[in-house]
């Protein structure tokens, strides 16, 4: 093997690599998504925490339901049955693989404090829409940042997606029963693309990837790829717009 000096060619691209500040996605979450069954937190287990939760337990991995009142998420648990747990936030963020945030913009940095690091090296998908008229000054900051930026900012060390942004959550639980009808537009870091594709298909959408983090401005409402298209309809509109 070539060596610089005592180091190894490895040695010289394990530091590039760290230098560079590039972390790849854990080798576990990478076989999981492969293996077709992975563990879920689910942060928020509302209208669209409880739809996409179900659908994914149904569909063989494993999901932890989680938000402040613990007897309904574990209500929620019990009617989905084998697959679906409950715990709180900071369990749930323990438990997942992947992380899906279904929560009231205002609410997600404060809840993102109360979880330490235990969302570094993981997936996280972001459901949650900054809407100033609901949740105030944040929202307008978020926007005006860029939704995606914004929450990568906000989670350091995460691979962060976003995704079911624009679709109400009644297509979210029902789009499995006559899948790939609807395209569902999908921007984030790259490492993490693979696993949300997977996981959006598992739903029901045909995943349309739009772009990085910077893209993601576009997905959230009243913006170019919010609302109800069909896959091609997603390309072609995509198509138009730019970072
Ligand atoms: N509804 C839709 O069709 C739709 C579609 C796409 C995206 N979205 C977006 O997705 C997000 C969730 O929407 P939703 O309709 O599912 O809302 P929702 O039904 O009101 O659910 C919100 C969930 O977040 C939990 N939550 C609120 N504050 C929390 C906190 N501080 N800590 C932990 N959990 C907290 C709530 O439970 P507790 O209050 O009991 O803690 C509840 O489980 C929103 O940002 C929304 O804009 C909604």
């Amino acid at each position: 093997m070539k060596t610089y000096g005592s180091l190894t060619r490895r040695d010289m691209l394990k530091a590039t690599v760290a230098a560079a500040g590039v972390q790849a996605l854990p080798a576990a979450i990478a076989r999981a998504a492969e293996r077709q069954k992975m563990r879920i937190g689910i942060i928020g287990s509302g209208h669209v925490g409880s739809a996409l939760g179900g659908v994914w337990a149904r569909a063989g991995n494993e999901v932890m339901f989680s938000s402040r009142n613990l007897d309904q998420d574990r209500k929620l648990a019990a009617q989905i049955g084998a697959n679906a747990r409950a715990g709180t936030p900071q369990q749930a963020a323990a438990f997942g693989q992947v992380l899906l945030f279904a929560v009231p913009y205002s609410a997600f940095p404060e809840i993102v404090k109360s979880l330490g690091d235990s969302f570094k090296g993981k997936v996280v998908i972001n459901a949650s829409n900054p809407i100033p008229q609901r949740d105030g000054e944040i929202a307008s900051q978020a926007r005006e940042k860029g939704i995606g930026l914004f929450d990568a900012q906000l989670l350091p060390g995460a691979f962060v997606v976003r995704a079911f942004n624009a679709v109400p959550a009644a297509q979210m639980a029902s789009a499995h029963e006559d899948p790939g009808k609807i395209g569902m537009p999908v921007a984030g870091d790259k490492r993490a693309i693979a696993v949300a594709v997977r996981l959006i298909r598992e739903v029901g959408f045909e995943p349309v990837v739009v772009g990085g983090l910077d893209m993601a401005r576009y997905l959230v409402p009243g913006t170019a790829l919010s609302g109800d298209h069909a896959p091609d309809e997603v390309r072609s509109i995509a198509a138009t717009l730019k970072p």
